[in-house]
């Protein structure tokens, strides 16, 4: 792969933007890899949860305004640009954002097409995008006024202000923060916990809290009863309740 890396660890996959002379700066191969890399974990059963994470200097300083500025309205429905991100999303074990540095725009886009974010202290989170003249176009819209409110949500998209992590924290975008230097390890020590426990039931769980960005209250508490009772026709609700019990650990099926 051109512009990303990636390794896993046990069953940790990580994905790592790698484009420093752009600030991993988000081209439309990097959407495809990370989309293709994204895809191979997902089907793998010995890979239960995906870290996405940039450098030091940069998760990603956004879409690559260099790719697109000379982009024509016709290429860009035709092509059907930033559609290549709707694979990523639909992927169906856990993804972990490992934010240090700069994520600005689709940077900050990506992170929260992730179901946690981690950031580093020295964080950046920004929605620049109208200092260039046009709006966020991979969820910037939605899921930022989703996580923080719709005020604080139009405030960072219509200044185009960046806010550290400790803002970003307290407003909800972040669930925590690290010293920059061992977010990567607690990143990776978080997934192997979820990598731990049962991959189905984790897969239905990540489906239940993002179905509450869909439907009414009532539906979305329906569909997580109809999945809660569907659990107790798996192995892992015996074994883990059985483990409970008995005081020992449980194990979980991977498959
Ligand atoms: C293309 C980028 C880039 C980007 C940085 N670079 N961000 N290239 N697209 N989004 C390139 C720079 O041009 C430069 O290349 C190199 O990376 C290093 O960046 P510098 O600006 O020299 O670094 P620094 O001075 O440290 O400033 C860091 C920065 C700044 C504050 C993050 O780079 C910046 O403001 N970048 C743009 C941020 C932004 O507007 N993002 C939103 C993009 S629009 P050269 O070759 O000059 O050395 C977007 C829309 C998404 O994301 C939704 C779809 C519509």
């Amino acid at each position: 792969m051109a512009t990303i890396r990636t390794e896993t660890q046990g069953r940790v996959a990580i994905i790592r933007l790698d484009r420093p002379q752009a600030l991993n700066a988000l081209n439309r191969a990097v959407a495809e890899e990370i989309a293709e890399a994204a895809e191979g974990f997902d089907r793998d059963p010995d890979i239960g949860c995906i870290v996405v994470t940039g450098s030091d200097k940069a998760f990603a300083a956004g879409a690559d305004i260099k790719e697109m500025q000379p982009a024509e309205f016709r290429d860009m429905i035709r092509e059907n640009w930033f559609a290549t991100w709707d694979r990523f999303t639909a992927i169906r074990i856990p993804t972990i954002a490992a934010v240090n540095g700069y994520a600005l725009g689709g940077g900050c886009e990506l992170a929260m097409m992730c179901d946690i974010i981690l950031a580093g202290d020295k964080a950046r989170f920004g929605q620049p995008e109208i200092r260039l003249g046009v709006m966020p176009g991979m969820g910037g819209t939605q899921r930022l006024t989703r996580l923080v409110g719709r005020s604080k949500a139009m405030e960072l998209c219509l200044t185009g202000r960046m806010m550290d992590a400790a803002e970003a924290e307290r407003s909800g975008l972040v669930a925590r923060v690290f010293p920059a230097a061992d977010l990567e390890a607690e990143a990776i020590a978080m997934a192997a916990e979820i990598a731990e426990r049962s991959r189905l039931v984790t897969m239905m769980l990540k489906e239940t809290v993002h179905r509450a960005d869909e439907v009414s209250l009532s539906e979305g508490m329906r569909f997580e009863r109809r999945l809660f009772h569907a659990m107790f026709a798996l192995e892992d609700q015996k074994e883990g309740m059985a483990a409970y019990i008995e005081k020992r650990e449980p194990r979980f099926r991977r498959d």
